[in-house]
């Protein structure tokens, strides 16, 4: 029996290889992992969340499904539950900064990760900024629409690259290839600045700066 999931998650699933190894950091029901054992090959996961509920359902779902063998199940913050063998870690549907917590104060545990995979639900610059800075660089990157909201799907790969500004901002790849659903992202964002813009007190003068500087950025792009 095959599992069907929704729009979002089988996009992320594009973004992971046939044979890679992988850890679902907040897998929550482990709908991904069984996704991709059943529809890419070679795959092996550690499923891990940090609370227990999720985790039960996902232990169903697991056995469910009978994919014991390809996917373990492990309680744990972060990627605390990753093991030696893992070269992939997929973290989506949480915050950009908690995303990023889990990754920046657990590199030691990062050694054997070639590939990072995050769609996070907010803060995308900065995630882009310091998964960066840990020593990857931009390998792919889409926008997805399910339900009326716009996902950001990033891949990084292990190497160095300079980024501009406008490149961490908007995200290089889409930038290039500025398709549709990037230009209807950029629309919403710059109304949602401009009505910041309309609400911020004068007394914030930085910030204030920041808005008008990615506005400017928004209107030269569209
Ligand atoms: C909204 S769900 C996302 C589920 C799935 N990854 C998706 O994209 O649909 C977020 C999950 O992350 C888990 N979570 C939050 N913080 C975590 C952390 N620090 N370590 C591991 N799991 C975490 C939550 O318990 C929850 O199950």
């Amino acid at each position: 029996m095959k599992l069907k999931i929704n729009h979002r998650l089988t996009e992320l699933a594009t973004f992971i290889e046939d044979g890679s190894h992988i850890i679902d950091v907040g897998c929550d029901h482990a709908l991904l992992d069984i996704y991709l054992v059943q529809n890419k090959k070679n795959i092996r996961a550690i499923a891990s969340d940090a609370k227990e509920g999720p985790l039960k359902q996902a232990q169903e779902n697991v056995k469910k499904y009978q994919l014991q063998k390809q996917i373990t199940l492990k309680l744990g913050n972060g990627v605390e539950p990753i093991e030696e063998d893992i070269d992939t870690v997929v973290i989506s549907g949480m915050g950009g900064a908690l995303m990023v917590g889990i990754l920046k104060y657990q590199t030691h545990l990062l050694k054997s990760v070639k590939t990072i995979v995050l769609s996070p639900n907010s803060d995308v610059e900065f995630v882009r900024r310091e998964i960066v800075k840990l020593g990857y660089m931009i390998d792919n990157e889409k926008l997805v629409l399910d339900h009326g909201f716009i996902y950001p799907i990033i891949r990084f790969v292990k190497g160095k690259k300079h980024y501009s500004k406008q490149e961490y901002l908007f995200g290089p790849i889409l930038l290039r290839e500025k398709d549709d659903l990037f230009i209807r992202y950029l629309t919403k964002q710059k109304e949602a600045t401009i009505q910041l813009l309309s609400i911020l007190p004068k007394k914030y003068l930085k910030k204030r700066y920041q808005l008008k500087q990615k506005l400017k950025m928004i209107t030269e792009i569209l």
